[in-house]
């Protein structure tokens, strides 16, 4: 087992504007440790939605290289990307993305029944899960009866449950307020803690700071300190 979860090289994706193709991601090269904490910082358009896409095995990128925990992602074909996407990467959106018709606990088992995993060992899995989370007596709840950060909370552990080797934040305290957000981010540092991989993606230098290490993104190039600093 390599010792980096995650090791991109040389990767490169543009979006068609027309005929033409505009490159978006610029000869990319990034390595993420296993158990490491980071994170991707960049302003707007400068392509960190693109690429947590690429990371997250959403979307194929035009050329390069992508292992992760050793599986050649850029020579998988695209419909086995979905089990992989499953297994490995635990998904933190900013606006939550949770199923507004079903409850906290329905929400969070989602990905175990997917996986074609039992109702009852899925209950359980969510049990050992959400401890660390303080959202037990909320399991019967619907997510339009939750505040912002316990929504976060239900989608952090709908993220942990298939216990993944990667979690993937996209901007996970966007849309909260500040000490929802401190809470989050300080659930974050404790899921570090506790050993788990973390790629945070944001475009605020203050969140980027709770992680151990910061990439920045400029225009879609990627560099561990700041062009031009
Ligand atoms: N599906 C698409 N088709 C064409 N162009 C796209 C598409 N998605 C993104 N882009 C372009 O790629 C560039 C990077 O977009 P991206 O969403 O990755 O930026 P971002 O860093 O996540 O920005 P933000 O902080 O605003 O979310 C932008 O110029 C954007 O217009
Ligand atoms: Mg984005």
């Amino acid at each position: 087992m390599a010792k980096e979860l995650i090791r991109i090289k040389n990767l490169n994706k543009g979006y068609m504007l027309g005929e033409e193709k505009v490159p978006v991601l610029k000869d990319i090269c990034f390595t993420v440790e296993r158990g490491e904490y980071v994170a991707i910082l960049g302003p707007s358009g400068s392509g960190k939605t693109t690429l947590m896409n690429v990371i997250g095995c959403m979307d194929i990128m035009d050329s390069g290289e992508y292992y992760l925990d050793d599986l050649p992602i850029h020579e998988t074909p695209q419909e086995a990307l979905t089990e992989i996407r499953n297994r490995e990467i635990g998904f933190i959106f900013q606006n939550y993305q949770l199923i507004p018709t079903y409850n906290v606990l329905q929400n969070i088992i989602m990905p175990l029944l997917i996986r074609g995993m039992g109702h009852r060992e899925a209950e359980k899995r969510c049990m050992e899960t959400i401890s660390l989370l303080g959202i037990d007596h909320r399991l019967g709840h619907r997510p339009s009866e939750l505040s912002g950060g316990q929504k976060q909370r239900v989608s952090i552990a709908r993220a942990l449950v298939g216990q993944p080797s990667l979690l993937l934040a996209d901007e996970p305290t966007g849309a909260l307020d500040r000490a929802s957000g401190q809470e989050v981010l300080k659930l974050f540092g404790q899921l570090h803690e506790m050993g788990h991989t973390i790629v945070m993606i944001t475009h605020d230098l203050n969140v980027a700071r709770s992680a151990k290490r910061i990439v920045h993104i400029i225009d879609g190039v990627l560099s561990e300190t700041p062009q031009g600093g």
